[in-house]
């Protein structure tokens, strides 16, 4: 007979208590309480009585985030994220998001991808040029300022295309710059970034009465309507999902390009077969969209690099209802914390789980890795809308850069995780750079 689910069993773990005020310190508290209790364990937040399931198997990935995914709203940090990103696909819930995505997705399919190509090479040469006059200046690279810069700059393009040219053309500075030249993520940078929809709105009223749509996301945003019904989105929510894309598209990215360098500066082996690829498949020249699809090891190497460090380094959920995850007993409000930064080192699944092997990511062995395994992107509905379009902009970054430029990264250097937000390097990380020609 089936049991009633609440005399099933909770997950091990008495008394831990995780202190949300302390952001910090939750990542070093999990891989400590991980080593003790394995891939499930549960802890309290400080100060509260409902339970929070640590979970870093991927049946129980896959259960929260794809299989009974109705049952879980996003869990906790969202608040934050909440002043800054209003009622954006990040944050929104039930009919509100199902709606956005619907209107959204569209924006980030391959036509689109494949238009925004040549912005993605034209950055990435932006890229190299700044790499390059660090070397004519014989100074080192802040290597984490320079990818930062990079994510924003794309980003910014494929949001805004002529409209941020002309407005820095009139003002002389690029107000947006706020977003990477600003590292604290609190309300006070909540509200400095929303202070940024101003011109965001002015942009919209300007096309508007100029019925000008140049090809780029906002325009895309603008003219998005609901397929039922062609609702129009309205205005308050076209700005909501315009900073989403700000802050989501390019601090994983940069994040990610960071730790990319970061890996490959230490192993010259793995440099030197995506210079082999990059030379083979493009001689030079600039990647098409055709090329993306042959640079096959460069794409593992950043899949790889972002199961090391993945950027979202931490998923939060919240249940609905009581539910059973994989024979677990769950009561509704139980907060979740699925770790992708745990989930990747699942020894079952990652052998020398610490070391650095872009041939994990190989295809034959890719499609043997069960689906919650990897969670750079997440999986099931909710999973990263920008996906796609990181990855293009990542392989391209990499396999032009790798032609040109060797970096090296500068002894003496504290190399430390700040788990916030993002995965980011707690200090800014230096690089030697040398030409290649
Ligand atoms: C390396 C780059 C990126 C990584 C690692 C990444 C990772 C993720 C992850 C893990 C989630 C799920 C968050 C959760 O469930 O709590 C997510 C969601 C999302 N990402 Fe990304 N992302 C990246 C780049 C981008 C880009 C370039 C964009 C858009 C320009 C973007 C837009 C979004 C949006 C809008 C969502 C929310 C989707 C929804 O809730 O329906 N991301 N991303």
């Amino acid at each position: 007979m089936q049991q009633p689910l609440s005399s099933r069993h909770l997950p091990p773990g008495e008394g831990h208590t995780i202190d949300l005020q302390n952001l910090d310190s939750i990542l070093p508290t999990l891989l400590d309480l991980q080593q003790r209790h394995g891939d499930h364990f549960k802890a309290r937040f400080s100060g509260q009585d409902s339970w929070l399931y640590v979970l870093s198997h991927p049946d129980m990935a896959r259960h929260v985030l794809a299989r009974n995914y109705r049952n879980y709203r996003k869990g906790v940090g969202i608040d934050l994220v909440n002043v800054l990103l209003g009622r954006g696909i990040m944050v929104s819930e039930g009919d509100l998001w199902k709606r956005q995505r619907k209107m959204l997705q569209p924006m980030f399919n391959r036509d689109n991808l494949h238009r925004l190509t040549p912005l993605m090479t034209d950055c990435t040469a932006q890229f190299i040029k700044r790499l390059q006059a660090d070397i004519a200046n014989d100074e080192p690279v802040n290597i984490t300022e320079a990818t930062g810069h990079a994510a924003l700059n794309f980003i910014l393009y494929a949001l805004f295309s002529e409209d941020l040219t002309r407005l820095i053309d009139e003002t002389g500075s690029n107000p947006f710059l706020m977003v990477t030249d600003e590292s604290a993520r609190d309300l006070l940078f909540a509200r400095r970034f929303r202070g940024l929809s101003k011109l965001i709105l002015e942009m919209i009223e300007r096309r508007k009465k100029e019925n000008r749509r140049p090809f780029d996301i906002l325009s895309m945003i603008m003219d998005a309507s609901e397929k039922s019904t062609g609702e129009p989105m309205p205005q308050k929510q076209q700005l909501d999902e315009t900073l989403t894309l700000i802050i989501a598209g390019h601090e994983t990215t940069a994040s990610a390009l960071n730790w990319t360098w970061y890996l490959i500066a230490q192993h010259p082996e793995i440099e030197q077969r995506l210079l082999a690829e990059a030379r083979q498949v493009l001689d030079g020249r600039a990647p098409s969209p055709a090329d993306i699809a042959s640079l096959t090891y460069t794409r593992q190497v950043l899949e790889e690099a972002m199961r090391l460090y993945p950027p979202g380094w931490l998923l939060t959920r919240r249940a609905i209802d009581e539910d059973e995850i994989c024979g677990i007993y769950t009561p509704a409000g139980t907060d979740i914390f699925i770790p992708p930064y745990l989930v990747h080192r699942h020894p079952e699944f990652w052998e020398n789980p610490e070391q650095f092997d872009p041939d994990r990511f190989a295809p034959e062995h890719k499609a043997r890795l069960p689906q919650g395994a990897y969670l750079a992107f997440s999986i099931g509905p909710r999973n990263c809308i920008g996906e796609g379009m990181a990855l293009y902009e990542m392989i391209i970054h990499i396999s032009m850069t790798i032609q040109s430029i060797h970096l090296q990264l500068l002894p003496d250097q504290h190399i430390e995780l700040q788990a916030l937000v993002n995965l980011r390097s707690r200090h800014d990380l230096y690089m030697q750079a040398t030409s290649k020609q």
